[in-house]
C-alpha cells in the first residue's frame, strides 16, 4: 500500500524510511534510521524530483504509481547522483521509457560511470540558471558543486517558493509519521542527528556550502524539500541556516569542552574523569566527555564541530598513537574542521609518543591554538602530578572559556 504525504496541492512526497540499514554509506550508525526522499510535481508535465535507496524501491514505486494516477512520466530531475538517490534511475526508465532526464554535464557524466545505459536522446542537460516549464510550476537550477558531490544542484519551485535542496538541509533519522519539520519538536527530534549528518557527510567543504548558501539566499524560500530528513518551513527555516552558516564557517555553536579520550585500563580515564570534573567544578558549561573506543568517531566529530574547545588524552600504543584516537584526529583534519582551541593529555608507560604527535596531527590543521603544555603521564596520575593538572585547567580557563 502507498504511503505518501502531500507537500502542496500538487507536489507529493514519494520516498521511504529505513529503519533496517546499520551504517549509513557502511560507516555511520544509524539509530534512528534514514529516509530518502523524491517528490513528484503534478502539472501539465510531470516531474520527479530524484529517486531513492534500493532499500525502499518497493514503496517508492508504489508511492509513484499512486501519486501518478494514471498519468505518464515526463520528467526525472536528478539534483545529485550518489546511489542513495539515484538507484532507481534504471528502473524508472524501464516503466517510463519516454521520460526525459533532467541534469548537468556531471549528472550524464557519472550516469554513465554508475550504469551501462543507453541514454539515447533523453537527456536534458541544464546550465546554471536554466529553467524547466511544467506548466504552472517552473523549477529553476542553482548548481552547488561539491555539497557534497561535484554535480550537485538544487532545483528552486518558484510558484512554491520550494528549494528541493539536495542533500544539504538533510538530517539522519527515518520519519515518525511527521514529514513537516514543524509537526514534531526539530530541535529534540532531529538536530543532533542534523549535525552529525552535516559535519561528518558535507562538514569538508564548508566553503562550497556558503557559496550554495550566498544564491539560496536571493529567493523567496518557503520550504525546503532535502532528500533526507522532514521537509523544513516557518521558524526551522532559519534555524537551520543559522546553525548552517556556523557550521560552514567552522565557527563554534557554543563555548564548552569537548573530552575525548582513549584508555586501554583506565589509567587515561582517570585523568579525563579528573579534569571534566574540575572543570564543571570551576564553573564551565557544557563538558562532554567521551571514550574513543566506545563511541562512533562520527558523534565525537559532531560535537568538535559544536564546542569551542577540545582536550584530547591518549596512550601510546606500537610507538604511535592509539588507533581510535588516530582516526577521530585524523579524520578532523581531513574534515577541515579548524579555529579552536585544544588541550592535549598523553600517556605512556615506556618511549612516549602520544603527545607528539597528537601535536604534530593539530599542527597539520588550520587556527588551532593549543592550550597550555602537554600533560605528560607515566602509566597514571600521580599526586604530585595534581598542581600540574590545576594549571591544565587554569590555561583551558583562560583560552576563552566563559565561567558560569
Ligand atoms: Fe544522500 Fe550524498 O547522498
Amino acid at each position: 500500500m502507498a504511503v505518501t504525504r502531500q507537500i502542496t496541492k500538487n507536489i507529493t512526497w514519494v520516498g521511504g524510511s529505513d529503519r533496517r540499514l546499520a551504517l549509513f554509506e557502511n560507516i555511520f550508525p544509524l539509530e534512528h534510521g534514514v529516509t530518502y526522499n523524491s517528490y513528484l510535481i503534478n502539472d501539465t508535465k510531470t516531474a520527479l524530483i530524484d529517486t531513492v535507496d534500493a532499500s525502499v524501491a518497493r514503496e517508492f514505486l508504489e508511492n509513484i504509481q499512486q501519486a501518478l494516477d494514471g498519468r505518464p512520466l515526463d520528467y526525472l530531475v536528478i539534483n545529485h547522483m550518489e546511489p542513495d538517490h539515484c538507484a532507481q534511475i534504471d528502473t524508472i526508465r524501464m516503466l517510463y521509457p519516454d521520460i526525459k532526464l533532467v541534469g548537468n554535464s556531471k549528472t550524464f557524466q557519472f550516469i554513465r560511470q554508475f550504469y551501462d545505459m543507453n541514454l539515447g536522446d533523453s537527456c536534458v542537460q541544464v546550465k546554471e540558471g536554466d529553467c524547466l516549464n511544467l506548466g504552472k510550476h517552473t523549477l529553476q537550477f542553482l548548481f552547488a558543486p561539491m555539497v557534497h558531490w561535484p554535480e550537485v544542484m538544487f532545483s528552486y519551485e518558484d510558484h512554491t517558493g520550494i528549494l528541493f535542496s539536495a542533500d544539504a538541509f538533510g538530517t539522519f533519522g527515518a520519519f515518525q509519521g511527521s514529514i513537516f519539520s514543524d509537526e514534531d519538536d526539530y530541535q529534540e527530534v532531529y538536530l543532533e542527528e542534523a549535525r552529525r549528518y552535516y559535519t561528518n557527510i558535507v562538514g569538508k567543504y564548508g566553503p562550497q556550502v556558503q557559496s550554495a548558501m550566498r544564491k539560496a539566499s536571493t529567493l523567496d524560500i518557503q520550504m525546503i524539500c532535502p532528500l533526507h530528513g522532514p521537509v523544513l518551513r516557518g521558524e526551522e527555516i532559519p534555524f537551520l541556516l543559522g546553525k548552517y552558516a556556523k557550521w560552514s564557517c567552522y565557527e563554534p555553536e557554543e563555548k564548552g569542552v569537548l573530552i575525548a579520550y582513549a584508555s586501554m585500563y583506565g589509567n587515561t580515564k582517570n585523568v579525563a574523569e579528573l579534569l571534566s570534573a574540575k572543570l564543571v567544578e570551576a564553573g564551565i558549561r557544557p563538558v562532554r566527555v567521551y571514550d574513543v573506543s566506545k563511541t562512533h568517531y562520527s558523534y565525537i566529530v559532531a560535537q568538535a564541530f559544536r564546542l569551542s574547545h577540545w582536550v584530547f588524552a591518549s596512550p601510546t600504543y606500537n610507538m604511535g598513537l592509539y588507533a581510535p584516537m588516530e582516526t577521530l584526529m585524523r579524520d578532523l583534519q581531513a574534515l577541515n574542521l579548524r579555529n579552536r582551541d585544544a588541550a592535549l593529555i598523553s600517556n605512556g608507560t615506556w618511549a612516549p609518543a602520544a603527545g607528539k604527535i597528537m601535536t604534530e596531527i593539530l599542527g597539520c590543521m588550520k587556527d588551532i591554538r593549543l592550550v597550555g603544555d602537554v600533560l605528560d603521564i607515566r602509566s597514571t596520575l600521580k599526586q604530585d602530578q595534581l598542581p600540574q593538572l590545576d594549571f591544565f585547567v587554569q590555561a583551558l580557563l583562560e583560552s576563552g572559556l566563559e565561567v558560569c
